[in-house]
């Protein structure tokens, strides 16, 4: 969560570090704050509460400037949203300020050590703990690198700190230790960029070393020193990222979630770009570097992920049960690693990811490591620590940066994702003829323009249903076997963006207890496609309808019955079975958008959430 930025160089640093936390701001907006150095002007300190505007407008009546700088939007873990807890933070000389991102899990022992040393604290937060003991350390060895390199070694739990002394106004110094926080650090020409994550500084520079566990950077204007906690150099060229920054933009959307809504049909396009020849039936997924003979060794693959990216791995199970006859378990992963589970030989981890940062999905991934279990990762941000870590090779998504919170075209691309996962088991292991991989791979083709067919469908309905239920303050979605997961997910875009309490459940459960909640306030969404299971679903529509509810259901086009039994219908073109959620869930995002915009809910932004989740 948290996110961070640090620029020395000939630019002016104000700049580029409020720029950088402006694409990252979707990692947390409950303060940010920067520190500029200038030698005339020395360290300039701005910090404000709420979201970056309010930094801005405050830079625009007390400006800072300089060419060394840092900055930080907080997602609050340690102390409320104050000002006063809000980075940086400064040792007492005020000579040393600090940014953090991760939490420092025994700081209440090390502030207790502080505090008896008579260090007095300004705030409640973990992150001051660092400064204090990078200030008490610089005055012992006169050195900010071995005064970081001396506090990281104190600290248990996760975190990417960077630091700057106003003693030594030619460097920062930026340290990672765990999972919880990347650091990126972009080289530029006589200038150098830090970052939580990519976006931040794509605008200057595509080529970027990623510090690992347990690394130290010296960044000067010239270049980087890495170096190992324990002192070991480090050499590490830096990769060259594809990524397009105009990509990261708003364009002429209002809102991210409602740009990368759209963008569901270019996303899907390209994920499947060099993977599939439809004639010949074959599936190329060449990041996956686990081979036909070990894919047919696997028995039992474990989908780990959180929040979305989970329900991704339910459906995950399904497709990649179907097509290759493989069992597959999903676990959230911050349940994952603490019930000790018994992997089994031949078993294969499978996370998801959009970030590829999320510290409980990296931790499932440590876990299998482990056990000896390999892990695939299917991640959307390149170069993440999960598509670095990932044994298997990650899968990438290739949807470009999601920066709306409420993940929509990541999750849609995790869906094919998984089918083409599917897809390639199923050729190494035999369980599906050529002729049928190729009838598959019809469909994904056919795929981008049916969900482009559905935005075009249903924007405007989407948007009717939102105004006439935007005042509801409960929501049911229902679904069954494939389509269970899309009522979670359903659930989910309206809750975290609108505010309003949505469950998810499967239809045939209804019965045992949500049925008590029906009346005719309460909008209830029936996802019924054309399917093995539609009948079924038809008379769960009635059992609500018989209830009064009002019934909100998502067919397949031509379906003549559901319109006859539903209060509102949306349909959608007909793919194969496995392939519904992918176009079913596309109305179910437009509605939660259009409910939450009349809410006058911060869609992009929503309270209390966070992108990445970096923290246990
Ligand atoms: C946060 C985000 C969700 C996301 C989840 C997992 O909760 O708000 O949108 O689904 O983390 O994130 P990941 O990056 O691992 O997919």
């Amino acid at each position: 969560m948290c996110g961070i930025v640090g620029y020395i160089g000939p630019r002016e640093a104000t700049e580029v570090v409020v720029g950088g936390l402006q694409r990252l701001e979707y990692r947390g907006y409950d303060s940010a704050g920067i520190a500029i150095f200038a030698p005339g002007a020395g360290l300039q300190l701005r910090r404000s509460v709420g979201k970056l505007s309010n930094l801005v407008a405050r830079l625009r009546e007390t400006p800072a400037s300089g060419n060394i700088g840092m900055g930080h939007t907080r997602w609050a873990t340690h102390g409320g949203v104050t000002e006063v807890n809000a980075h940086p933070h400064r040792d007492t000389s005020g000579e040393i300020v600090v940014i953090q991102n991760g939490i420092v899990e025994n700081y209440l022992e090390l502030k207790g050590r502080l505090l008896e040393q008579g260090v007095q604290f300004h705030s409640q937060t973990d992150t001051e703990v660092i400064a204090h003991m990078v200030g008490l350390a610089y005055h012992q060895t006169g050195s900010l690198e071995a005064a970081v390199r001396q506090t990281m070694g104190q600290l248990r739990g996760g975190n990417a700190v960077v630091a700057f002394c106003v003693r030594e106004p030619g460097r920062l110094v930026a340290a990672r230790l765990g999972n919880a926080g990347g650091v990126a650090i972009g080289v530029g020409e006589g200038e150098m960029f830090i970052a939580s994550d990519m976006p931040a500084i794509l605008d200057y520079t595509r080529d970027i070393i990623f510090l690992e566990d347990r690394e130290l950077a010296v960044v000067t204007a010239d270049g980087v020193q890495i170096t190992t906690l324990a002192g070991a150099a480090v050499q590490r060229a830096p990769i060259s990222v594809p990524w397009d920054p105009v990509a990261a933009a708003k364009g002429d959307y209002k809102h991210f979630m409602q740009k990368e809504i759209f963008e569901q049909p270019r996303a899907l396009t390209d994920i499947l770009r060099g993977r599939i020849d439809v004639e010949r039936g074959e599936v190329y997924l060449d990041d996956l570097t686990l081979d036909d003979a070990a894919l047919r060794k696997v028995e039992r693959i474990y989908a780990v992920a959180c929040g979305t990216a989970w329900h991704a791995g339910l459906v995950a199970k399904f497709v990649i049960e179907q097509l290759a006859r493989v069992r597959v378990e999903v676990d959230y992963a911050s349940e994952f690693r603490y019930r000790n589970p018994v992997l089994g030989k031949d078993a294969l981890l499978l996370a998801i990811s959009q970030s590829g940062e999320t510290v409980d999905t990296l931790a499932a991934m440590e876990e299998a490591r482990t056990q000896g279990v390999p892990a695939v990762a299917i991640v959307n941000a390149i170069g993440s620590q999960a598509a670095r870590v990932a044994d298997g090779g990650p899968l990438y998504l290739h949807a470009g940066p999601e920066i709306g919170v409420a993940s929509t075209k990541a999750f849609t691309s995790m869906l094919v994702a998984a089918y083409l996962l599917g897809l390639r088991l199923a050729a190494a292991r035999g369980t599906l003829t050529q002729a049928q991989v190729r009838e598959h791979l019809q469909h994904l083709v056919e795929l981008p323009g049916k969900v482009a067919e559905v935005l075009e469908s249903s924007a405007q309905q989407c948007e009717q249903l939102a105004e006439r239920f935007h005042h509801a303050t409960n929501a049911l979605y229902l679904g069954r076997q494939i389509n269970y997961p899309i009522a979670l997910e359903g659930a989910l875009k309206l809750k975290e963006i609108s505010y309003i309490h949505a469950e998810g459940y499967p239809a045939g459960e209804m019965k045992h207890g949500p049925v008590a909640l029906i009346d005719d306030t309460l909008p209830v969404v029936c996802i019924a496609p054309q399917d093995g299971i539609y009948e079924k679903m038809l008379s769960n529509v009635e059992q609500v309808k018989a209830r009064g509810g009002q019934v909100i259901a998502i067919a397949t086009v031509g379906d003549t019955v559901l319109p006859t039994k539903a209060d509102h219908t949306i349909f959608i073109p007909a793919t194969s079975p496995l392939l519904t959620p992918v176009l079913t869930v596309v109305p179910l995002q437009l509605f939660a958008y259009h409910v939450a915009l009349r809410r006058g809910a911060d869609v992009d932004q929503p309270r209390n959430l966070a992108k990445s989740v970096t923290v246990e």
